[in-house]
């Protein structure tokens, strides 16, 4: 039987945290068993907003490839690869440009978001609105079936099945399937403000933090307004240690915490104290894995590069049969 094919990705705009790992990784660890899974980093897509400072990419493409692998994901079962080096991906984009309405990517709710939220940086560029065409392109190169995504990108691949619909059609052949979104329940994670965890909040707990940083941030991390001093009850519902603990505490551990939180019979130092310990405990293998990448970090560029040759074989045949039905 032939596995379905998944495929997923990141831009490289900067080292990745506990939301990438529980909103992403983790659940792309899972799917990489059941489904025929590509993997990759959209170095190019990190362009789009940072194209005029580029210093970092290829620092932030190394960690992410060591995030990957730290986190699980494993090129014996799936195809880990670097969108840069699938040149084919630009041609495909280029191609499909030609057959895509203007009115399709400017509607597209992102473009206007993102330019409306990002305002230190000129937006209005040709690229920044091809954006979701070069998802398009990195997902149908593929041929891929799902696309797990977060809620966000959902309009990202509508977009994907609107340009392969038209594709089919205008050069009368099935060449790509229709790809779908698959969302999956992620736990909430908040920020070390309780805000939503994200780089640009800087409230957030990365996955090459030591067990050292991890404490300290947590140490530090929002609580219940209503705690001033340690003998004031307080309210789980209230607290974003809480969600931790709701994360990676056992449910007689949450429950003793709650209580003791409402009864002022605990204080918050020893409740994350004790969320601190199941979180380091649980990243433990994460971390042991980074270690060592980390320390050979070319071992991971070399998986990297191993598997973007599997890519562009892949990428190569699906070329082939797109400038057949276009006649180029
Ligand atoms: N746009 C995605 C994001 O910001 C990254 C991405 C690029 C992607 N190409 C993709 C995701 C293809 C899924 C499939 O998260
Ligand atoms: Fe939050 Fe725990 Fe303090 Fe309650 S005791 S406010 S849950 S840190």
């Amino acid at each position: 039987m032939t596995k379905e094919r998944i495929l997923s990705g990141m831009r490289s705009s900067g080292a990745l945290h506990l939301g990438n790992l529980l909103g992403a990784l983790q659940n792309w660890v899972q799917l990489q068993k059941d489904y025929e899974a590509f993997y990759f980093i959209a170095d190019w897509h990190a362009l789009t907003t940072g194209y005029a400072d580029t210093a970092q990419i290829r620092t932030w493409v190394r960690e992410i490839a060591i995030d990957y692998l730290s986190a699980g994901l494993d090129p014996d079962e799936s195809v880990l690869f670097v969108q840069s080096q699938v040149p084919e991906h630009a041609e495909l984009h280029l191609l499909l440009s030609m057959l895509t309405p203007l009115a399709w990517l400017e509607r597209v709710p992102t473009f206007k978001e993102q330019q409306q939220e990002i305002k230190d940086r000129e937006l209005n560029t040709y690229g920044f609105l091809g954006y979701p065409l070069l998802q398009t392109a990195d997902i149908i190169m593929y041929k891929a079936n799902w696309v797990p995504v977060g809620a966000d990108q959902v309009s990202h691949v509508e977009l994907s099945r609107e340009i392969v619909r038209r594709f089919n059609h205008t050069y009368d052949r099935a060449v790509f399937p229709e790809p779908q979104p698959k969302l999956t329940e992620v736990p909430k994670l908040p920020g070390l403000d309780g805000r939503k965890m994200s780089k640009s909040y800087d409230n957030v707990i990365y996955l090459s933090d030591s067990p050292d940083t991890l404490s300290k941030k947590v140490k530090v991390m929002m609580t219940d307004p209503a705690r001033k001093r340690r003998t004031d009850p307080g309210d789980p519902e209230l607290c974003p240690v809480f969600d931790f603990h709701r994360i990676y505490s056992t449910e007689a551990d949450r429950q003793e915490v709650a209580h003791g939180c409402r009864t002022a019979g605990i204080g918050c130092i020893d409740c994350k104290g004790k969320v601190i310990d199941r979180m380091v405990e649980d990243l433990q293998p994460l971390h042991e894995k980074r270690a060592h990448y980390t320390a050979h970090p070319d071992e991971a560029m070399d998986v990297m590069r191993d598997g973007s040759q599997r890519a562009r074989q892949v990428a190569q045949e699906t070329m082939a049969e797109v400038r057949d039905a276009m006649h180029i």
